[in-house]
């Protein structure tokens, strides 16, 4: 996720983009550029470092005239966060000027494409790829830049918002959209794109959302076109007029940033899958797997570290390792392992989740594991982070930014990209059938339909959240897939409401908890269909007969826990080992709404930091 702004019209574009930026760091900030269109030539500056090292930077280098630009904060996916990789990107004859918010699944056949064709590239990216392509095009078939762009793109799969200016032909800015959101300010006689409204809203409440597969080209002091980019049909603008205020629009409308990241998780499980599963050839394609393939094969035990969230994202995977590559895994917190003199094996592999990638405990965890020769591969959402860094292989999650100090989207991806490598070292391994293999590649592939549907509770999940609000514990319970779901539900709840909770292998429950159960204590037990359904009903039955308050997580259609519980919430039927990728959903809207009602500070609870970079 990037946040692209431009504008063309009659002001100076300097003070509009670089305002524009800031406002849409919240979607990126690793590194930020821009280009400016003095009259004459573009004047480009770009850094690594937040907008406000872009201000520096930029008064160090360049002129800041000219009434036509465009400006990229960009959250890194294909490329290191470095100077280079920033955009804005130039194509190689420096009249063309690009920024992109997405990513360009087929951009390495491109680039070997027109590497034959005489390109270079100082940079990693897709992006510069396709600003190539486009001059490509532009050259080849000798056209005007918007249909250079419509042909170019029809040649790229992936997602994207881009925006990109000819310094040749400075009057117009060619916008397009697939997957990543893009809005057109119409002002008089002047225009802003702009990943959301807020680099614009206070210069016109006037705004055109593109849809997916459009373009537009916006002319100087003229009009917006907007074509569909398959078929070349016109399309009549819809100008909207803005209700919103800028907070609002920030966080897309969501009250938190939490609200809106919990919404995001299908999109977020799209983004880690997108490119690497591929249901139809029965494939995963994993770089960082890959390359390695050989270490996890051989691997003895995989011994996974993490904290908090990311420590239940790694309990999940000893059970899908265990169960579908039959590799003995141990899930260690960071914190302890790097105190404890752990036995590290030769053939033993780490695998150090986090989403910050700067977990301080995560972060000496590796170090000490590598120390003692293992392996470590990362699964990290922060590009470039200190851990994606220091670990000798990795998968990044492509969640985008996740601002809530409650990890909510940072848990499913991680799951995700976890599941993609269990599958695809027991299809290596032969520990699953081919049918087997088949039908999970299948499900995964259906898992963000299921999160949306799933998420059509939260109305329902709210009015069982007013009834509970005022509870002062809460227990969790879940077995197999779905006990570290459980431990994930009530750090949830904790961290954000302040209600103590627990949570808990169901069985385990008669070896202490009952003692806790009455009337006044709400319990929720994740009792799908898939996974010891009946066991968990007995539990469920021994909760019901010391009065314990039941709500009841369960697989649509179900009948016996409807029964007993108190109250359900339904989620979709899928298989047992992806049920944690929706189990955790109601557990998230629950614990967010109870904070809401009780007041409380959801985005940035007391005490919590969002990256743990100290002991
Ligand atoms: O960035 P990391 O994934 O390494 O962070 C680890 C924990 O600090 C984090 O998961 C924390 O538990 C969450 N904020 C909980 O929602």
């Amino acid at each position: 996720m990037c946040g692209i702004v431009g504008y063309i019209g009659h002001r100076e574009a300097y003070p509009i983009i670089m305002k524009g930026l800031k406002r849409l760091e919240y979607r990126g900030y690793d590194s930020a550029g821009i280009a400016l269109f003095d009259g004459n030539d573009i004047k480009l500056s770009k850094t690594k470092g937040k907008v406000s090292d872009l201000e520096s930077r930029v008064s160090q280098e360049i002129t800041t005239e000219g009434s036509l630009g465009i400006g990229h904060t960009r959250w890194a996916t294909h490329g290191v966060p470095n100077d280079i990789n920033s955009h804005p990107h130039y194509s190689n004859s420096g009249n063309l000027v690009i920024i992109h918010n997405g990513i360009i699944e087929n951009y390495e056949s491109l680039r070997t494409e027109l590497t034959k064709r005489g390109y270079s590239f100082t940079s990693d990216t897709d992006t510069e790829v396709l600003v190539n392509l486009i001059e490509d095009v532009k050259k080849n078939e000798d056209t005007k830049l918007g249909k250079a762009v419509q042909i170019a793109l029809n040649q790229v799969v992936g997602a994207y918002a881009i925006a990109v200016f000819d310094k040749t032909k400075p009057n117009e800015i060619v916008v397009a959209r697939l997957g990543s959101p893009l809005a057109i300010g119409i002002g008089d006689d002047e225009f802003f794109v702009a990943s959301d409204a807020s680099p614009f809203i206070e210069y016109t409440k006037n705004a055109i959302y593109l849809e997916d597969e459009q373009m537009a080209i916006i002319r100087r002091g003229k009009d917006v076109k907007i074509r569909k980019i398959k078929s070349d049909t016109l399309v009549d603008p819809y100008v909207q007029e803005l209700q919103i205020n800028l907070e609002q629009i920030e966080k897309g409308g969501y009250d938190h940033f939490m609200l809106k990241e919990i919404y995001e998780q299908p999109s977020a499980i799209k983004d880690t899958y997108r490119g690497r599963l591929r249901v139809k050839s029965g494939i995963i394609k994993m770089a960082g797997i890959d390359d390695n393939l050989d270490k996890f094969l051989k691997a003895n035990r995989i011994i996974v570290v993490a904290c908090g969230t990311s420590w239940h994202a790694g309990l999940v995977s000893e059970y899908i390792f265990e169960d579908l590559a039959r590799i003995p895994v141990e899930v260690e917190y960071a914190s302890e392992f790097r105190y404890r003199n752990p036995v590290i094996n030769k053939g033993d592999v780490v695998i150090a989740i986090s989403q910050s990638g700067e977990t301080a405990d995560t972060l000496a965890a590796i170090k000490l594991a590598k120390s003692r020769g293992a392996f470590v591969f990362g699964v990290c959402n922060v590009v470039g982070s200190s851990i994606a860094r220091e670990t000798d292989a990795g998968a990044y999650t492509h969640a985008g930014p996740e601002i809530g100090v409650a990890s909510t989207k940072a848990f499913t991806t991680q799951i995700t990209v976890l599941t993609l490598i269990a599958l695809k070292l027991a299809k290596e391994k032969g520990t699953i059938t081919q049918s087997a293999y088949q039908s999970h590649l299948e499900e995964l592939s259906l898992i963000p339909e299921k999160v949306e549907t799933a998420l059509k509770s939260d109305a329902h999940v709210q009015m069982i959240s007013d009834i509970y609000k005022d509870a002062r514990n809460f227990l969790y319970l879940g077995r197999g897939y779905n006990f570290p779901v459980a431990l994930e539900g009530a750090l949830k709840l904790k961290e954000i409401s302040y209600i103590h909770a627990e949570g808990y292998p169901a069985a385990e429950m008669k070896h202490g908890p009952i003692a806790l159960i009455d009337e006044n204590m709400p319990i929720v037990v994740i009792a799908t269909r898939k996974g010891h359904y009946d066991k968990v009903v007995s539990n469920i039955e021994e909760i019901k007969s010391r009065s314990g308050k039941i709500i009841g997580i369960v697989t649509e259609g179900d009948v016996s826990v409807k029964k007993l519980a108190d109250h359900v919430i339904e989620v979709p039927e899928t298989l047992e080992s992806l049920t944690p990728l929706l189990t955790t959903i109601p557990l998230q809207l629950l614990s967010y709404h109870i904070a809401v009602m009780l007041d409380k500070n959801v985005d940035q609870p007391r005490n919590l930091a969002k990256s743990v970079t100290v002991e």
